[in-house]
This record gives structure tokens, sequence and C-alpha cells, in this order.
């Protein structure tokens, strides 16, 4: 056994599966954003692994951005004031934007970006991100393109986090519960 995979109690989301989801998203986007002006805005850090596979599954020519954000309160709950902690460095103006996260948990993150990036005149908004735990909605938020629902565990793995570890697993994971501690 690796390393990494020793600390997971529980696969949730195998890479095979990963691969063949993000495949099919890609195909879906590519037609989806055919002769449009797409740009895909990337949320920093979760969303990163994603977005790098997520792209090269378009077959279309694209602009990336990145932006990466923090919600005030503890590390596994959203408080719903997000802080821009590094803004897009280009317009989005006149463009078919396309924002690329990890995860919606409460809603909170996405909501304010979406009202945030809509007041810069984009031509058109949508969300897609690879992961979606509905139990834990607060605030309706359209999720355009959506990868896989889970169930309200706390997550790590491709991309997805804990204490800045884990992100380089290949496949989506619940760790042990003695690591918490
Ligand atoms: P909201 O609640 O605003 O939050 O939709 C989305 C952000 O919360 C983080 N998050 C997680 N991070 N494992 C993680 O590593 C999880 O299971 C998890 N659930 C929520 C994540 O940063 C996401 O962008
Ligand atoms: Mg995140």
């Amino acid at each position: 056994m690796s390393n990494l995979s020793k600390d997971i109690e529980e696969i949730l989301i195998t890479e095979e599966q990963l691969k063949e989801k993000v495949a099919e998203m890609g195909r879906i986007i590519t037609k989806d954003y055919e002769g449009k002006n797409l740009m895909l805005i990337c949320i920093l850090k979760g969303a990163a692994t994603f977005m790098s596979d997520l792209s090269r599954a378009i077959d279309l020519p694209l602009s990336i951005d990145f932006m990466a954000v923090s919600s005030y309160g503890c590390s596994t709950c959203s408080s719903g004031i997000v802080k821009i902690i590094k803004d897009l460095d280009m317009s989005i103006e006149k463009k078919d934007v396309l924002i690329v996260e990890d995860i919606i948990d409460s809603g909170l993150t996405l909501s304010y970006l979406r009202r945030t990036l809509l007041g810069r005149k984009p031509n058109s908004l949508k969300i897609c991100t690879i992961l979606d735990k509905p139990e834990r909605r607060e605030t309706h938020v359209k999720v355009d393109y959506s990868g896989f629902k889970i169930p309200d565990r706390f997550v790590v793995g491709y991309g997805l986090d804990f204490d800045e570890k884990y992100r380089n697993l290949p496949y989506i994971g619940v760790l042990k519960p003695e690591l918490y501690n």
C-alpha cells in the first residue's frame, strides 16, 4: 500500500471514474461552447487538478484564469463571507465564463462568486463542479455541470486537501478519523 493510501479509510470515487466523468463533461462543454468565447476560471487551490484535466478534455480554443478566495470561519465550514485572496488577471467582459470549482457544499462561495463576476459584465456565466454535497446546501445555486453527488463526509484528493495535504491523491477518499486529531 502506498504512503498516501494508508491514510485513507474509504475510496468514494476512483481514478478511473474521475477520468471517465471528466472526459464526458469535456465533451458536453465542447458542444455547448462551440463558436463562443470560452474562458475557464479556476478557483484555487482545490480546483487546480480538475481544471488541468477538464481543460484538456475540451476541444475548443479557450482562455484560462485563476482566482483564490477564502471564506471566514473554521476550515471545514463556510460562513458566507468570502474574501478575494487573488483576483483574475484578465477582464471577463464579453467572455463566456465557466467557473471551475472542486466542490459545492453550502453553496455560499459559489453564490458570492456568481454575484461578483456577473457585475463584471461577462457575455454568459456558468458553473462547473466535480463534486456536490447536496445535503449541506444553505443557499440555492444553479450548477450547470456537475460531476458526482457525494454524501455529507469530508473528502480529500483530486485537489481537495486536509490541512493542505492529500491534494495529490489521484482519487476522492475519506481520511482515517485518527488523522483529524
Ligand atoms: P461552500 O460551503 O461555500 O464551500 O459551498 C465550498 C468550499 O468548501 C470546501 N469544502 C471542502 N474541502 N473537503 C475539502 O477538502 C470537503 O469535503 C469539503 N467540503 C467543502 C472547499 O474548499 C470548497 O471550495
Ligand atoms: Mg476550494
